[in-house]
């Protein structure tokens, strides 16, 4: 992914035109579109190929399953046009090792969550988070998913990975973390839904985001 505005769209609108219409209008500010359960499950699958017209998708299905199942989901989203997709770490490396296979197969990326960044995150997530983030690095993940709503976290996350993997951060605005604090704590983008598809005026959303990270 390219780094030229440090933002990702979570794109958590259910409907095509709705989704279409915030794409467009933010396509400038954002580096790529994170597309989840709630609008392809809402559209199916084939919004992700009209999607990748405007910016790189990251389809954040969380995957989570047997290698031969994970190996699936991974070719479907990748043959839809996918740039990147999201995994759980916590099924274990040869789960991993699968959908890092495929990626490097169709030349996308797999990024891999390490905590939530919802309160209920620190529950099961903490006490493994570093293990997952050391093996998203042997594994070969292109990067990691940190939780912008707690910074500390994101700069621990950060000395286990090195400088190679990225690291993408939700949890900006709707649940209170700060794209600015986020960025100077490791993150090399941020993740952002509700602050800007809620907003009368996304692109205005989307720039504010920008112009707080200096973009
Ligand atoms: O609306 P909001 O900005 O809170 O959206 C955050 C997005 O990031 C949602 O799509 C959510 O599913 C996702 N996400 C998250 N925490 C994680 C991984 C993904 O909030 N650890």
């Amino acid at each position: 992914m390219d780094k030229k505005n440090r933002l990702i769209l979570a794109l958590d609108v259910t409907d095509r035109e709705n989704a279409l219409r915030i794409a467009n209008e933010v396509s400038d500010y954002v580096d790529s579109i994170k597309v989840g359960y709630p609008l392809v499950l809402g559209e199916g699958l084939g919004i992700v190929k009209e999607l990748v017209e405007i910016a790189p998708v990251i389809a954040d299905f969380k995957v989570a399953d047997i290698p031969n199942t994970d190996r699936l989901i991974c070719e479907h989203v990748f043959n839809a046009g996918a740039a990147g997709i999201i995994t759980h770490g916590f099924t274990g490396r040869d789960s991993l090792d699968s959908c890092v296979k495929v990626a490097n197969d169709f030349g996308t990326d797999v990024y891999v969550v390490t905590e939530m960044s919802h309160p209920g995150g620190v529950e099961f997530f903490r006490p493994v988070a570093e293990d997952i983030a050391k093996m998203a690095v042997e594994a070969g993940a292109s990067g990691v998913v940190a939780p912008a709503t707690r910074p500390e976290r994101v700069k621990d996350i950060r000395k286990i990975i090195g400088e190679e993997l990225s690291i993408i951060s939700p949890g900006v605005g709707a649940q209170g973390g700060s794209a600015a604090d986020v960025i100077r704590a490791g993150a090399d983008w941020v993740i952002v839904g509700r602050s800007i598809y809620n907003s009368d005026s996304p692109a205005e959303a989307a720039k504010k985001i920008c112009d707080e990270m200096n973009c």
